[in-house]
């Protein structure tokens, strides 16, 4: 929080600092964002060797196409290794440092509403300054028209232009001739054509986006261009990261929508690039991001509560039409992600199928479900080590089965640590307060109690004929 104040009244500073100077630096700024991009406008990705633009001009339309078809997919036989595509560079400043995080956009001109400016602002004005300097932007104007790539870059460097400097934001663009055939493809899921011709250059526009920010960052995530994030997510993003370390994993969820808020490994780029590519036409990308982390052997989805990202286009952006999806899962001030500190958990209570009791505490999507509750069960956490807590959520119940919460029940506090039955277990316990509604949540309970803990539990205080879930168990630590 004293971070996002800080960095509130730094912009106000500065934003005063420009209005005193707007008249004499304007031109200077202006002159020196022209000759950046003058300097960047079409440099040659360096790592990739000239294009055959002789060939490419004098071969058909047609010809071109199937030549660069056969030419990217000889590139199959190493799925690791990039892409061979030329990127013209729109807005970049060359030479960037690698950093922790690279956010991801495609996008093209909308015919109804255009929101990639407002997505980029989002990612920019919810980044505290220290965050900013470990994510970088890349945006992947994939138009083929270029009077609106000129446009949205125009743009884009007028309000972004010491972001572009700072080497934090590139706005780039594959041109069309690396692009397979778009016409007259397959007709899967009987899709109209117009459709088919989207979804399927969708794909390629993604594929040529992951190539390029293969080696740009350790992570990478995709989001849409329209798009707003909730505040401080790398650093949630960062804990969550932590948080698994040590196990597997392909594809980290934020939002539960399209190809929004989906997080890989760098070095998976490559081949979800080659993927992407190899069954453009088949179907639409989200189906195709399901199939890849399946392959990969990532069994379930992944998914973090609450999301990151959320849309706020009204509009799609195939032809316009309505699109009025929402991830009711976003919080927008959702970085106060808790700490869940390392634990064992246990239950007396009758778990139901693969409902276990950890599922209630992982900061994964998933819940602890048993079968009707009887007074005196017991919901035991024992902690690692011996903790200082700051804050304590649990919330029973879902949106869907609003009747399987706990209906009465007690949340306790244990100190000192015995062998009791096999499990370790306290002694002494402490009793916090009474769940209300399914939920229990106490803020300064390090205030409340004189030593630290080392169990926490719920106690069932009346038997219940309802099911029980327990969606959450939160703690943040101090
Ligand atoms: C990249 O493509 C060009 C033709 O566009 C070709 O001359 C070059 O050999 C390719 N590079 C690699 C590494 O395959
Ligand atoms: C595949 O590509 C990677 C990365 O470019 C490279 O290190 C590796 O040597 C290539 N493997 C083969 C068999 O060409
Ligand atoms: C290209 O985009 C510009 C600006 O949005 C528009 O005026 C023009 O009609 C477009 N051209 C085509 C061929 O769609
Ligand atoms: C990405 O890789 C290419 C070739 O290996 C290299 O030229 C480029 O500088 C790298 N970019 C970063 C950010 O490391």
């Amino acid at each position: 929080m004293i971070k996002f104040y800080q960095m509130k009244d730094f912009f106000q500073i500065r934003n005063k600092m420009r209005c005193l100077r707007k008249r004499s630096t304007v031109s200077f700024l202006g002159v020196l964002v022209i000759f950046l991009l003058f300097l960047n406008l079409y440099i040659e990705d360096s790592y990739v060797l000239e294009g055959d633009k002789q060939l490419i001009r004098e071969t058909s339309t047609h010809q071109l196409n199937s030549e660069r078809y056969v030419h990217t997919f000889k590139d199959l036989s190493n799925f690791s290794g990039a892409i061979n595509v030329t990127y013209r560079y729109l807005a970049a400043t060359t030479l960037q440092r690698k950093r922790y995080l690279t956010i991801g956009l495609s996008s093209v001109k909308r015919r109804k509403g255009n929101y990639l400016l407002e997505t980029i602002k989002s990612i920019f004005e919810q980044s505290s300054y220290e965050e900013l300097k470990e994510i970088s932007v890349v945006v992947h104007l994939a138009d083929f028209n270029s009077s609106w790539r000129d446009i949205m870059v125009q743009d884009i460097t007028q309000k972004f232009a010491h972001h572009i400097i700072a080497g934090r934001l590139m706005v780039i663009h594959a041109p069309e001739e690396y692009y397979p055939i778009l016409d007259g493809l397959k007709r899967n899921y009987n899709d109209p054509e117009d459709r088919v011709k989207f979804r399927s250059k969708q794909n390629v526009d993604y594929a040529f986006l992951l190539n390029f920010c293969a080696n740009t960052s350790d992570y990478y995530v995709m989001l849409e261009d329209d798009v707003r994030c909730s505040k401080n997510f790398l650093t949630a993003i960062k804990k969550v990261i932590a948080s698994l370390e040590g196990t597997y994993w392909v594809t980290l969820e934020f939002s539960k929508l399209g190809y929004i808020g989906k997080l890989y490994h760098s070095h998976d780029l490559p081949r979800l690039a080659h993927f992407l590519l190899m069954f453009y036409q088949e179907m639409p990308c989200d189906w195709l991001l399901t199939h890849f982390r399946g392959l990969l052997a990532q069994k379930n989805v992944i998914r973090f509560k609450p999301s990151l990202f959320q849309h706020m286009g009204y509009y799609s952006s195939y032809k316009g039409t309505e699109n009025k999806l929402k991830d009711d899962d976003f919080e927008e001030e959702s970085f106060d992600i808790p700490d869940n500190p390392p634990a064992s958990l246990y239950t007396n209570m009758n778990v139901f199928e693969n409902y276990e009791a950890s599922k209630a505490y992982s900061s994964v999507d998933e819940y602890f479900w048993g079968k009707p509750p009887s007074k005196g069960d017991v919901f035991l956490i024992v902690f690692e080590n011996p903790i200082i807590i700051k804050k304590i959520k649990v919330n029973t119940g879902t949106e869907d089965r609003q009747n399987d919460i706990l209906h009465h029940g007690i949340l306790d506090v244990g100190k000192r640590i015995i062998l009791s039955k096999q499990i370790r277990q306290c002694d002494t316990y402490l009793r916090l307060g009474e769940f209300k509604n399914g939920n229990f949540e106490m803020s300064d309970v390090n205030q409340k109690i004189p030593f630290d803990v080392y169990c926490m539990r719920i106690c069932v205080t009346k038997t219940q004929k309802e099911w029980l879930i327990i969606r959450s168990i939160s703690i943040w630590t101090s």
